[in-house]
Order: structure tokens, then sequence, then C-alpha cells
């Protein structure tokens, strides 16, 4: 059963968001070469836990971290460390926060100095995918819609998009129904209705859409070490248009 929030409840996924947003400032602030992906999560901490809210992602099935944060040809789930990152490097912060009881959760891919073109537009792509994926968030539309919006999109501009990973209804836990493939054919799947929050998030490869795990068991990256790139946000459906919590 995909969740129906109350306007209380919607108000308080908000509010998380709100925070979310808000650290997303304080890392962008960092961002340059020469940081490191720990130093990223040591300012994403702290910016949480001092705003009242707890970094969703620390101890989840284990997690060790409280931000994701995907360089290059990681897909999701990077664990941060000492890696410098580097001029050209696109890397890939994902971000959950918990307060009150509800979650929100997002993920941008920022570009650290000058990326080539090509970089640029797989970056662009993926943030264009999640653009048109969201403007599907409205009542009467079906899941899959979204879904599909993401799909033609990125391979129309000849990319691929990752099959193995989903986005995901949120609200009182991280990960609730329904789950959101990033391909699909429209017209298929439950109907959207107020109420429903939904985090959308295209995972899209610049080759092939074949990911495996690394040996610390999250980091997920492209089988043919190409690039990929993830943005994702926290969406209401409401009577009219989609409310973005996350930004
Ligand atoms: N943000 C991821 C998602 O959207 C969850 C990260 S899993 C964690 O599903 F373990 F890193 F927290
Ligand atoms: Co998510």
């Amino acid at each position: 059963m995909i969740a129906i929030r109350t306007e209380p409840e919607l108000d308080l996924i908000r509010k998380s968001g709100e925070i979310l947003k808000g650290c997303f400032l304080e890392i962008e602030k960092a961002l340059r070469p020469g940081v490191t992906t720990g130093e990223l999560d040591r300012i994403a901490e702290e910016y949480i836990l001092s705003h009242g809210a707890i970094p969703a992602f620390k101890g989840y099935q284990g997690y060790p971290a409280s931000i994701c944060a995907s360089v290059n040809e990681q897909v999701v789930h990077g664990i941060p460390g000492p890696r410098e990152l580097e001029e050209g490097d696109i890397v890939g912060i994902d971000i959950g926060v918990l307060r009150e009881e509800y979650y929100a959760d997002a993920s941008r891919t920022y570009e650290i100095g000058e990326v080539d073109d090509a970089t640029r537009r797989l970056v662009e792509t993926t943030k264009e995918a999640l653009e048109l994926a969201i403007d599907k968030v409205r009542p009467g539309n079906h899941l899959s819609d979204i879904s599909h919006a993401i799909q033609s999109h990125a391979e129309g501009a000849g990319y691929q998009v990752v099959r193995a990973l989903v986005g995901h209804g949120i609200g009182r836990r991280m990960h609730e129904e329904p789950q959101i493939p990033n391909f699909g054919p429209p017209g298929a799947g439950p109907v959207l209705k107020p109420g429903m929050v939904l985090a959308i998030e295209p995972m899209v490869n610049a080759g092939t859409f074949d990911v495996l795990t690394l040996k610390d068991q999250w980091t997920f990256v492209t089988v043919d070490g190409k690039l990929s790139a993830h943005f994702e946000d926290t969406v209401a459906v409401t009577d009219n248009d989609p409310v973005i919590m996350t930004r």
C-alpha cells in the first residue's frame, strides 16, 4: 500500500527537506579540487545534527557515514573517506534527513572545476530526466509514467539507465512502497493520488546499465568503468502541481 500523507505530515517532510537543502548549500561552499569526500561527510553530519535532525543514512543497514559520495564511475552509495576530489571529476552527493519521524532524501551530481563536454552533457541529461519525471507527479498519472519519462530522455540522449536500483516512496521510513524503476512503459502501475510522497532518482550511465558492488559491499560502480550521474528529489503529489520537498 502506498501511504497517503496528511497536510501536517507533508509539513514535517518539508521541514526535513529544508534541512537537507541547507546541507547541500554547506557542501557546495566546500566543493573544490582537493577537498576529501570525508570532509564533505563531516560538514553534512554537523549541519544536520546542529539543525535538530538526524543523518538518516548513518547506521542504515550498517552504512558507516552520513552521506554517500560517488565519484565518476561510482553510481551510488560511495562511502566518504580520504579520497580528494580532482578537477574534472563529478561527484554524486546523496543525503537523507530524519526529523520528527519523517524522512527526506535527495541527491545532486556536482562538477569539480571544469569538466569535459561529454561529462557535462551526461550530468545535464540526468538532471533533465529528473525534471521531466517530476512533471509526471500529478494525480491520475500512473507510476510508470515517471519511469518512462526518465528512460526515454536518457536513452534519447544515447545513455542507459541503471536497472538494479530504483526510486521509492518515502515518509515514516526512508524506503517505502512503491519502488520506482527508472525505466518502463507509460501508463502502468498504481495511479498517483494526492498525498503520495516519492523519492525519484534517475541513475544514468554513459555506457552500459550494468553495475556491480565493490568489496566494501556498498559502492556501486559501472561495470565498464564509464561515468554515471545521479539526481534525486523527494516530491509530493498534490491536487495541482508537484511539490518538491527538497528544494
Ligand atoms: N539515498 C539512498 C536511496 O535513495 C539510500 C542510501 S542507502 C545508505 O535509496 F545506506 F547509504 F544510506
Ligand atoms: Co533515495
